[in-house]
Order: C-alpha cells, then sequence, then structure tokens
C-alpha cells in the first residue's frame, strides 16, 4: 500500500519543515515581545517646558524629527522654478523692480528658502529692519510664542523689531507648531485664531487633517500690519480668501502699502497667500494637506515618522506625489513644470503690462493730467497689481491652485489693458499722440538705477 502511507523520506521532510516552521514563528514572537518590553522599557520622555524654543531640548525625545528639521539648513537644491537656493527674482525679471518701486522689495526680492535660515535672513536682507515693527518677527521664532504670552499680543505688535532682536535667538520649530506636553499640533499664532473668528468660525473645532494645513497657515498667508491696535498683524479673511474677497476687505478699510513713485498708484502688497491660494485648488478639495506633500512619512531602522524636512516636494517624489499618484517620477516632475511654465507666462504677461501702464501714467501726469482725470486710471492699476501679486507673492508658481492661479491673471491682465486704454486716450485730450517713450528696464541695474532717479525726481520725460 505504498500509496496510502507516505515514504519515510516523506515523513522526515514534513517533520523537518514543521520544525523550521515553529522556530520561526518563535523567533517571530521572541522579536514581538522584545520590541513590547523595548517600548516599555524606553526611556521616559524629558519633560519639555511650556515655551521651550530651542529646538536641540526636543531632541532627546524625538531625534528623528529633531534631525530631519535640521535639514532645512540645505539651500542648495534648485528646481525649475523653486527649491532652496535663494533666487534673485529681480535680476530673473526686472519688471518686478518697476512693480515695487518705491517699497523693499525693488531693492531686495529673494524667494523663501529652508526654515532654519529664517532669522538670519530677516538679519540678512538689504531691507532695513532698524525701522520695521516686531510684528515682522511673528513668523520668523519659537521665541514670539513666549515674548507674546509675556507681553500679550498687542504689546509684541507694538514694540520696534530691533528692540526684540536679543530675545529672538531661534529659527522656526517645533513650539511654532506643537504642545511640548502632548505633542499634538497646536495654533501658537493669535492672527490665525482671530482671521477664524472673523468668519464665525472657531478653529479649535478644525479637524486633524485641517490642523496639518493650519499649522502652516499660521504664517504662510496673506496679511497687514493694522494701525489700530498698533501694527496688529491681521489676516484680511472676514469676506472670505479669494482675491474678490479681499480687495472688498481694502476697499472696505481704504489700506494702503505705500504710493507708487511712477504712478502714483495707492498699491496694496500681497504677502504669500499660500494657504489661500491652495484652498482654492484640487488637492484641497480632496482634503490633501500641506503636509501630506511637504512632510509625507518616511522609514529609517523600521520606524515610520515624519519628515520635518520641509522643502520643495519634487526633492522627494517618491515619498510624497507618489504615495497617491502611481506616475512614474519623471512624469511627476514633468506635470509639475508644465502647470508652472504656464502660469508663468500668463504671470510674465501681467508683469510687463503692468510695469507699461505705470510709465503710461507717468506720461499723463507729464502731459498735465490731474488726479482727478487719473483716478479710474489708477484704479485699475491698483486692482490689477493686487491680482498680479496675489499669484506671484504666492509660492510654487501657481501649482497649488492652477486654475485658479490663471483666472486671476487673466483679470489683472485685462484690468491693466484697460487702464492703458484709459491712459492713452487721456494723453490724446492733451494732444499727445506719439507713442509713449518708455525707458529701458531691461537688467535689474537699468531697472534700479531708473526708480533711483525718479525718486529724486529726475524721471525721464516720456512724451514728446
Ligand atoms: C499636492 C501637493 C502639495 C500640497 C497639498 C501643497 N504643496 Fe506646496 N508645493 C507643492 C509643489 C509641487 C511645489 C512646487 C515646488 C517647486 O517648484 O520646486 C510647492 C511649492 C511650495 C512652496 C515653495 C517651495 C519652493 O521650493 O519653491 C511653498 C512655500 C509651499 N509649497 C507651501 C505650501 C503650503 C503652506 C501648503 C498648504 C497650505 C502647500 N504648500 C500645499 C506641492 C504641494
Ligand atoms: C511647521 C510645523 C512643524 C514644525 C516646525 C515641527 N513639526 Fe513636528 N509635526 C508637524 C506635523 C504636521 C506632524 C504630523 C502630525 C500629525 O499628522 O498628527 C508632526 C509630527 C510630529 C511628531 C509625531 C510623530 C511623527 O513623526 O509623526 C513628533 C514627535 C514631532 N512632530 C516632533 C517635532 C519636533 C521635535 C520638532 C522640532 C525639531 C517639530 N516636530 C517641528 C509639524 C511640525
Ligand atoms: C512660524 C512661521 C512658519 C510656519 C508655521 C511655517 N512656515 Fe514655512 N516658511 C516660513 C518662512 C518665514 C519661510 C522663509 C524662510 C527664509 O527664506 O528665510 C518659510 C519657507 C518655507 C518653504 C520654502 C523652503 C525651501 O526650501 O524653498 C516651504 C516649502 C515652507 N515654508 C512650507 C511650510 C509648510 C508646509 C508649513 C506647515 C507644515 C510651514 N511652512 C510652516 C514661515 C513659516
Ligand atoms: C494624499 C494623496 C495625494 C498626494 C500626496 C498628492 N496628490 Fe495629487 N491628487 C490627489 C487627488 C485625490 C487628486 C484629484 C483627483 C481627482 O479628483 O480626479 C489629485 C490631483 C492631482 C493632479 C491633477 C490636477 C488636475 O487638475 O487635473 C496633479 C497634476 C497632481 N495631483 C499632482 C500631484 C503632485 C505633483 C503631488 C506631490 C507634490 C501630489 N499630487 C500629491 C491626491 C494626492
Amino acid at each position: 500500500m505504498s500509496d496510502s502511507a507516505p515514504s519515510p523520506a516523506r515523513a522526515w521532510l514534513g517533520f523537518a519543515v514543521a520544525i523550521v516552521a515553529v522556530f520561526a514563528l518563535g523567533l517571530l514572537t521572541a522579536s514581538v515581545m522584545e520590541r513590547r518590553v523595548e517600548a516599555q522599557i524606553r526611556t521616559p520622555l524629558v519633560q519639555i517646558n511650556a515655551y521651550e524654543s530651542d529646538n536641540g531640548k526636543w531632541a532627546v525625545n524625538w531625534p528623528r524629527e529633531h534631525a530631519s528639521w535640521k535639514k532645512t539648513l540645505e539651500s542648495t537644491s534648485e528646481t525649475k522654478h523653486g527649491g532652496a537656493k535663494p533666487r534673485d527674482l529681480l535680476a530673473e525679471t526686472p519688471a518686478n523692480v518697476i512693480l515695487f518701486a518705491g517699497y523693499a522689495f525693488s531693492v531686495d526680492y529673494n524667494q523663501a528658502r529652508g526654515h532654519m535660515h529664517a532669522v538670519e535672513d530677516v538679519e540678512k536682507t538689504g531691507r532695513d529692519i532698524s525701522t520695521k515693527p516686531a510684528t515682522c518677527w511673528t513668523c520668523k521664532s519659537p521665541d514670539v510664542p513666549r515674548l507674546m504670552a509675556e507681553m500679550g499680543p498687542a504689546a509684541f505688535y507694538a514694540s520696534k523689531a530691533k528692540d526684540l532682536h536679543t530675545e529672538i535667538q531661534h529659527p522656526i520649530g517645533c513650539l511654532d507648531c506643537h504642545d511640548p506636553d502632548t505633542m499634538a499640533l497646536r495654533i501658537s499664532r493669535p492672527a490665525l485664531v482671530e482671521a477664524w473668528a472673523s468668519q464665525g468660525k472657531d478653529i479649535r473645532q478644525a479637524s486633524h487633517q485641517e490642523m496639518r494645513s493650519l499649522v502652516c497657515a499660521q504664517c504662510h498667508v496673506e496679511y497687514y500690519f493694522k494701525k489700530e491696535p498698533k501694527n496688529y498683524l491681521t489676516f484680511p479673511w472676514s469676506e472670505g480668501m479669494k482675491i474678490e474677497d479681499m480687495e472688498k476687505y481694502y476697499d472696505a478699510n481704504g489700506h494702503v502699502d505705500w504710493v507708487h513713485p511712477i504712478s502714483k498708484t495707492p498699491i496694496v502688497k500681497m504677502q504669500h497667500p499660500d494657504y489661500e491660494v491652495y484652498s482654492q485648488g484640487i488637492h484641497a478639495y480632496r482634503n490633501v494637506s500641506c503636509a501630506d506633500c511637504h512632510m509625507p512619512y518616511k522609514t529609517e531602522g523600521g520606524a515610520k515618522f515624519t519628515d520635518h524636512h520641509i522643502q520643495s516636494p519634487l526633492n522627494n517624489i517618491q515619498n510624497s506625489c507618489a504615495v497617491c499618484h502611481r506616475w512614474g517620477e519623471a512624469e511627476i516632475r514633468g506635470r509639475v513644470t508644465a502647470i508652472q511654465d504656464k502660469v508663468a507666462e500668463g504671470r510674465h504677461r501681467a508683469e510687463l503690462a503692468l510695469a507699461q501702464v505705470h510709465f503710461d501714467a507717468l506720461a499723463c501726469i507729464q502731459a498735465g493730467a490731474t488726479d482727478e482725470e487719473l483716478k479710474p486710471v489708477r484704479d485699475l492699476i491698483r486692482r490689477s497689481q493686487m491680482r498680479w501679486d496675489y499669484v506671484a507673492a504666492n509660492n510654487g508658481m501657481g501649482f497649488h491652485a492652477p486654475q485658479e492661479c490663471q483666472r486671476i491673471l487673466a483679470a489683472a491682465l485685462d484690468q491693466a489693458q484697460q487702464a492703458r486704454v484709459l491712459a492713452l486716450r487721456l494723453l490724446a485730450t492733451r494732444g499727445v499722440t506719439a507713442p509713449v517713450a518708455y525707458p529701458d528696464y531691461s537688467s535689474k541695474e537699468k531697472a534700479q538705477a531708473l526708480i533711483q532717479d525718479i525718486a529724486a525726481g529726475k524721471a525721464p520725460r516720456l512724451i514728446p
């Protein structure tokens, strides 16, 4: 009956397999137990002070998060439209010098780099901080929550930047986003809490997924300094976060950041409405957070943790985008740059038209046009520049909400051209029919020399 009884050899083989299986199972159990014990005997967390701004002190408990956070020091990576390497945006697009004439950005305008440089970049910038309010420190350092707790936010904002300088020691870090007791995400800046309240919403009700973007929205937003209370940091959100909502807000309160020295237009400077623009895009619609792309999970030695090297996701496509999109790395990069190239084209068209219309208005002034006559021209310039800047100042060259950015740039271009038509008509009423002789601003140096001349009252004559 050799058919029903296994051969001795096969029986031995079965026995051996069973032994190996039991042994392997034993090993696995042992390893699981060991990990559990390890977890139990793991040194208890060191207590972190309520206002601990020294990021190094948090490293004892969270070495991986701290080590990855420190990588934001890196400042050499370059992508087509972004990266950590500071780029000189004035040299790249000299028309920016014209648009920012009379404002500090016409002197020095570099693209943002990593969080660890935040304090140092304020100190180094060609823009002078000695006259700036302390409000400027708000989005630069985890020393701010302590100072605000000690002084109260209003007194903090009302101080001078240079008077609090010695207190501002550490660049953006743990305390800005975390509660040191629980490590839960936390909003440490009052301006965002107040902006939600201005929309009738309570930020404490925000979901965990929303918090993964809201910690960024403490700083990556459009803001201005209110006059009363003095230099009080405010997000213009009470009407909503779209450009039209902000325009309505600023129309109502008459806020002006500076009067443009070429066209004499009162201008509202847009800061970096990253959160607002992102909110109009497909990823926000699909509940994908800032952290999903800029702080993806990472695995190291079997441990999974949040990568705190906040940077361009194009340096980290596998961990960020590819988790959701099964496209190849080259395709993902290509789709991002294709979107950005298109936005950049729209942006540059609006930029050039705007630069020209500032000079058209100057030509009108030279032809003797009155402020009354120029009012509709300036009103259009103001609206156009606000729109152009909403897109230009937002990071990511439109990737966060491509259609929204193109929609706004189309409006900006249209308003700039409408203003040009009005200005040329105005010139015609003064008998000027020759084309406006636009000066040369084809390089950063030429553009800066030109606006210096204009500031000194030596504007070139643009009409015969
Ligand atoms: C779907 C993924 C995704 C989400 C969500 C996202 N970003 Fe981005 N972000 C990108 C990409 C892609 C770029 C372009 C990077 C480049 O050009 O190198 C970018 C660029 C940036 C930049 C400029 C970085 C650089 O190197 O130029 C900043 C700042 C930024 N994002 C902040 C935010 C903030 C704040 C949020 C949430 C409000 C957010 N992002 C949400 C993908 C994302
Ligand atoms: C700009 C905001 C921000 C800063 C700055 C920041 N974190 Fe985080 N951190 C996050 C986000 C977002 C998460 C994901 C939390 C979640 O989804 O619950 C996170 C998660 C964590 C976690 C939970 C475990 C993990 O890895 O997911 C720890 C621990 C942590 N961070 C430690 C730190 C330490 C230490 C520092 C300072 C060196 C720091 N963080 C700085 C935003 C920040
Ligand atoms: C406390 C304010 C603050 C918070 C909170 C904050 N940022 Fe920033 N972020 C900044 C500032 C300021 C810079 C520019 C630093 C510089 O250029 O010196 C910056 C720069 C960046 C850059 C450019 C880095 C590069 O390599 O080009 C990215 C990307 C970025 N932030 C994303 C985020 C994301 C995502 C979050 C939320 C998880 C966040 N930030 C939270 C203030 C903040
Ligand atoms: C957490 C998941 C998630 C992550 C991470 C993510 N995406 Fe997406 N992405 C989505 C979803 C969901 C959609 C919308 C799909 C839809 O509704 O059809 C989308 C849509 C897109 C689209 C199409 C947009 C359009 O209008 O057609 C592009 C391009 C894109 N993502 C690029 C990226 C890039 C680049 C990254 C990394 C920087 C990234 N995504 C990260 C989930 C994600």
